[in-house]
């Protein structure tokens, strides 16, 4: 079957690529243009490793179909840090060892920015329904929400 040609954004790049038609954005990202960052735990919506934002959404790219994704916006884990600059909650995160294996982690981090990004000043409940779509096998998930409750104190510059 012919592929689709797909043009699309991609942490602010213009960025083209072929897939088939039942080929999830998660694919396309990891196989075809080797942006690894988004991690398949599941691949049926469960986990949250794979998140990224499409048009402002925040959504699982195992769930949205690569042709999905065309003359749209995507952002990545890979956008998140500005050249050596890690985003606050990068920061935050290895700072106080929010992460063990790893896995989860891309998608706890662009979840959680685009929770700042909406709720600068979210308390330690918001913190945690927000977060509730992402699983951690490692780390009981204190550290990820004290690690997002101080980046936000910290972009608050509080
Ligand atoms: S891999 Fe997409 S939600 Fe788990
Ligand atoms: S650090 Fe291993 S699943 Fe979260």
């Amino acid at each position: 079957m012919a592929k689709h040609h797909v043009t699309t954004t991609i942490n602010g790049d213009s960025v083209e690529f072929l897939c088939e038609t039942g080929q999830t954005l998660l694919d396309v990202l990891r196989d075809e243009l080797h942006l690894t960052g988004s991690k398949e735990g599941c691949a049926s919506g469960d986990c949250g490793a794979c998140s990224v934002m499409l048009d402002g959404r925040l959504v699982c790219a195992c769930l949205v179909l690569g042709v999905e994704a065309a003359d749209k916006s995507v952002e990545t884990i890979e956008g998140m840090a500005k050249g050596d600059e890690l985003h606050p909650l990068q920061r935050q995160f290895l700072e106080q060892a929010a992460l063990q294996c790893g896995v989860c982690t891309p998608g706890f981090l662009v979840a959680a920015k685009a929770l700042l990004e909406r709720n600068p000043d979210p308390t330690e409940t918001e913190v945690r329904y927000w977060l509730a779509g992402n699983l951690c096998r490692c780390t009981g998930y204190d550290k990820i929400v004290r690690a997002v409750l101080d980046t936000a104190a910290e972009i608050r510059g509080s």
